[in-house]
């Protein structure tokens, strides 16, 4: 479960102030495939990082399966983020010179509690999963867009987190490649009892969410269940 208490985030760039958070309280729920919605600049990317450790906020509270994360030190929240959290983001983020099979297992391999072979055992079941083993020596360029983005969705699985960030996965994708990429968080979701947390802004994504928060300026302007949000 994690807890967010009056989270707030002020980017200050000279005399000018960003309210990018504005006092956000929300709670999720282990298991829930939540998304957030909201206009560009609305802080969803930035409520996204908060939650996944990749920076701080300026006040208020992330409590995380009964941990306030504001006490960790910084080596044990790269500790936390490699076991714990999974990302994945609008551009991919695939080490280029890398093959498939060398960025799924990536996250593995930084472990210090894996062998070898367990990493390439379980690299091989996820690539099956998504379906591309066959294209496990190729590399990223070689693939197309939506290839690459279920690639960069096996590697933030590979160590099987707890929870999973997605930020527009699916913004440089068509309708098509966009589904098949949906269809796996909520496999992901359904079988691996993930907390999934996914940015998005268009409209039929909405249909995926259990429960959608919107954001506007910083703030939840909207928290609801399925169907019962406009
Ligand atoms: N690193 C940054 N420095 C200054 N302002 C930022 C930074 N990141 C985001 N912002 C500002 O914070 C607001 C929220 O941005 P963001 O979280 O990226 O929104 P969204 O993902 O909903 O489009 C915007 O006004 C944006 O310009
Ligand atoms: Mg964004």
């Amino acid at each position: 479960m994690i807890e967010i208490e009056d989270l707030r985030k002020i980017y200050r760039m000279g005399n000018v102030e960003v309210r990018a958070l504005d006092g956000v309280t929300l709670t999720i729920a282990k298991g829930e495939f939540l998304g957030i919605m909201g206009a560009s600049g609305s802080g969803k990317t930035t409520l996204l990082h908060m939650l996944g450790l990749l920076d701080i906020p300026t006040s208020g509270k992330i409590t995380i399966d009964g941990l306030d994360t504001s006490t960790l030190s910084d080596h044990d929240k790269t500790m936390f983020r490699l076991y714990k959290l999974g990302y994945v983001f609008q551009d991919y983020a695939l080490v280029p010179d890398l093959t498939v099979m060398e960025n799924v297992s990536l996250p593995a391999m930084l472990r210090q509690d894996r062998t070898d072979e367990q990493t390439r055992k379980d690299t091989i079941e996820i690539l099956q999963k998504i379906g591309l083993c066959d294209r496990q020596d190729h590399l990223p360029r070689e693939l197309s867009g939506g290839q690459q983005q279920r690639v960069s969705i096996a590697r933030s699985i590979v160590n099987k987190p707890d929870i999973l960030f997605a930020d527009e996965p699916c913004a440089n994708l068509d309708t098509e490649n966009s589904r098949i990429v949906l269809d796996l968080f909520r496999e992901i979701n359904e079988e691996m009892h993930q907390t999934i947390v996914m940015v998005s802004h268009e409209e039929w994504h909405k249909d995926y969410f259990h429960r959608i928060v919107q954001l506007r300026d910083g703030k939840v302007i909207k928290d609801g269940v399925k169907g019962q949000v406009g």
